[in-house]
């Protein structure tokens, strides 16, 4: 099918792709069902094809990353999909155990007290402690761990993604010091140094949208004190006709091809004003990159290693290159 072959990455994505490659953890957020898996799994395809060993950890429900990168499930324990790509869900309760073994240093110990019903129960009640097991893990696994070069780290939409940031902070500003703080220092140290740690976020070609993913990156930078390393618009519709044909192997002609370029002129529109609006300069990157929507779904790794050969680069603000 036309479009699943695999073109080389555009020499600026793959700029970008370089720099990302060299960060320990990448945070991919935005609103749910605008593509954060799908873009976790494009970044792990992007740097495993640079030679790093990569985690993607999602904590989403479904087995969709697997899917998409060639396996028929996500388990809660590592998988390999190729020699240098793994997938893993991360499930709050494993995380606690596996998490907590590594704070208390044992995970016997940790075990005997997670395993406990009345801790359990207890534990459900401290607002957070979910979310800090969770991201814990994560961070560990990419600043710790030592397994892997990278964790793309598909973490929850939004406000929820905000809210779990903020609990290494709120952990130092409330409770009394111990193993708990001297993590969650740890923590906030790599999230706020972005030759480590970097946020990626995800959103769809509307200025509204847009203008809402910027308010998240200046909330990450302004409340976690985390860089963005880029913006993704997912979904982009072709232009023109003859694009559209090629991607969607469809013979000329049909009553779709006007509604097909009207809505992808659009979407240019739409990022272009967002581009040229005040807001953008709250942004805290400059990368932007854009991804074109799939026709055939992202259904395998060839699929995903296809759609990184189609991405593109602009510049966010201040730079000359516009979207095409
Ligand atoms: N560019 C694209 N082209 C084709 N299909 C896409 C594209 N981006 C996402 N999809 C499809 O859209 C659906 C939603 O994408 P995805 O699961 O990545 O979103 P999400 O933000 O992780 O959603 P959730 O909030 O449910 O976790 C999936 O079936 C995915 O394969
Ligand atoms: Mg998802």
């Amino acid at each position: 099918m036309a479009g699943l072959v695999s073109h080389p990455v555009e020499p600026h994505a793959n700029t970008l792709f370089d720099r990302l490659a060299t960060r320990r953890l990448l945070v991919v957020s935005g609103k749910g069902g605008v593509g954060r898996t799908s873009v976790a799994a494009l970044l792990g395809a992007a740097l495993a094809d640079r030679g790093k060993r990569v985690l993607v950890a999602t904590t989403g429900h479904d087995d969709r990353l697997a899917w998409m990168l060639g396996a028929p499930r996500l388990g809660d324990q590592p998988q390999a999909v190729t020699e240098r790509l793994f997938i893993q869900r991360l499930e709050p309760q494993t995380c606690i155990r596996e998490y907590g073994g590594l704070v208390l240093h044992s995970t016997r110990v940790s075990s005997a007290v997670f395993d406990n019903r009345v801790i359990r129960k207890l534990m459900r009640a401290i607002p957070g402690l979910d979310d800090f097991a969770v991201v814990g893990k994560a961070w560990h696994e990419a600043i710790r761990g030592g397994q892997y070069d990278t964790v793309v780290f598909d973490g929850p939409a939004t406000g929820h993604l905000l809210f779990a940031l903020d609990v290494p902070l709120a952990i130092l500003n409330t409770v009394p010091k111990g193993p708990l703080t001297k993590e969650a220092e740890l923590m906030q140290a790599s999230f706020e140094d972005p030759s480590r740690v970097e946020a990626v976020l995800v959103g769809l070609p509307e200025t509204w949208p847009l203008t809402e993913l910027v308010e998240l990156g200046e909330a990450l930078r302004e409340r976690i004190r985390m860089s963005v390393a880029a913006i993704m618009v997912n979904g982009l519709w072709p232009e023109d006709f003859a694009e559209f044909a090629e991607m969607a192997d469809l013979p000329p002609g049909l009553g779709e091809v006007g509604r097909v370029g009207a809505v992808g002129r659009q979407q240019r529109e739409s990022i272009a004003s967002w581009q040229a609006s005040d807001v953008v300069r709250r942004c805290a990157t400059s990368s932007l990159l854009t991804l074109p929507w799939q026709w055939g779904g992202l259904p395998h790794l060839e699929a995903v290693r296809a759609w990184l050969g189609q991405a593109r680069a602009a510049a966010l603000h201040g730079g000359s290159q516009s979207v095409e």
